[in-house]
């Protein structure tokens, strides 16, 4: 009885672990350009996909951040992400882009995304950025112009502008 139980546990832990560190499983198709016309019956990964007859390639570019977000709010940042709606060839493909406007001293506060690693290229300015690890070490670096520098998965990471 006693090893029933701590096998089951034993699997359940282990369940657990690996259930935590899965990636994004591979599309099953070239693209899905989501179809936000198509109402939602059940929920799915992602939007549904439009015929692929019907793709074009205008559905796979965004202007989404070419414009300066306004960061006069308490933190001093603004962020504009591209979305199934402002760039529908890039659903389900397991990547979103964002455009990021510090203001002088502007903050991203600690935050992490459980399911996807970030990368950061400072593009004007210098900002300072970091993460900790799940053992507390703490790793920082300062960008300039045309530095990039990456948050590992499910890290809590943050930007200063300074
Ligand atoms: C970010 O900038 C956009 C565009 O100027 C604005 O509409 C939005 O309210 C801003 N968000 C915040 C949190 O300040």
């Amino acid at each position: 009885m006693k090893t029933t139980s701590f096998s089951l546990q034993f699997f359940l832990s282990l369940a657990l672990v690996l259930g935590g560190v899965k990636p994004d499983p591979d599309p099953l198709q070239d693209y899905c350009i989501s179809d936000t016309t198509i109402p939602k019956f059940f929920f799915i990964n992602g939007e549904p996909c439009l015929n692929p007859s019907l793709a074009k390639s205008s559905q796979f570019v965004t202007s989404a951040l070419s414009n300066k977000g306004n960061t006069n709010n308490p933190f001093g940042f603004n962020v504009t992400l591209t979305n199934t709606d402002n760039l529908p060839g890039a659903n389900t493909q397991g990547l979103t882009m964002a455009r990021i406007d510090l203001a002088p001293f502007g903050v991203v506060p600690p935050h992490s995304h459980p399911r996807a690693s970030e990368l950061t290229t400072c593009l004007q300015g210098t900002i300072f950025v970091g993460f900790v690890t799940t053992s507390n070490r703490l790793f920082t670096q300062q960008l300039r112009p045309g530095d990039s520098f990456v948050f590992p998965k499910a890290l809590v990471h943050f930007s200063v502008q300074c």
